[in-house]
């Protein structure tokens, strides 16, 4: 049976009703109509799913829901501050980091923790820090220099 749960997403509180079983991707997609986090395999390989939960990157496939009560947790939908888009959506516009752009806001969201993660500033860094984020298209090459940029 569903149970109520109270949910912080990109500053807002949602009360909602979802299952124990319900993941945190589907609670926000089906549940908050926030479909910007992708469900590319739904078990935790691709890394489109990405969310930040207090700040810290987190797969939204493979968290559930009931888990997630109390914690502030945002999506792509709530990085731009009105018309201003994040430094780092900037960067991915401006490098081109993407293709079909499936891919896009689980890697936007990933290079935004990333950026408060202690790693180096090499390109390596970067490849590594972000290898949880598939891009099939191979956008690679423009999605570094995004991360590069785009973490200031
Ligand atoms: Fe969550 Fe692929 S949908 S990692």
């Amino acid at each position: 049976p569903a149970v109520p749960l109270k949910l912080q997403v990109n500053g807002r509180e949602h009360a909602l009703e979802v299952e124990p079983r319900v993941t945190l991707l589907d609670a926000l997609r089906e549940n908050l109509g926030l479909t910007g986090s992708k469900k590319g395999c739904d078990m935790g390989q691709c890394g489109a799913c990405t969310v930040l939960v207090n700040g810290r990157r987190v797969n939204a496939c493979l968290t559930l829901a009931v888990m997630q009560q109390g914690k502030r947790i945002t999506t792509i939908e709530g990085l731009a501050q009105g018309e201003t888009l994040h430094p780092m959506q900037q960067a991915f516009l401006e490098h081109d980091g993407f293709q079909c752009g499936y891919c896009t806001p689980g890697q936007i969201m990933s290079a935004v923790g990333f950026s408060s993660e202690p790693w180096g500033q090499t390109d390596a860094d970067i490849r590594e820090g972000m290898c949880g984020n598939i891009c099939r298209c191979g956008a690679y090459p423009h999605i570094v220099a995004a991360v590069r940029d785009g973490r200031g």
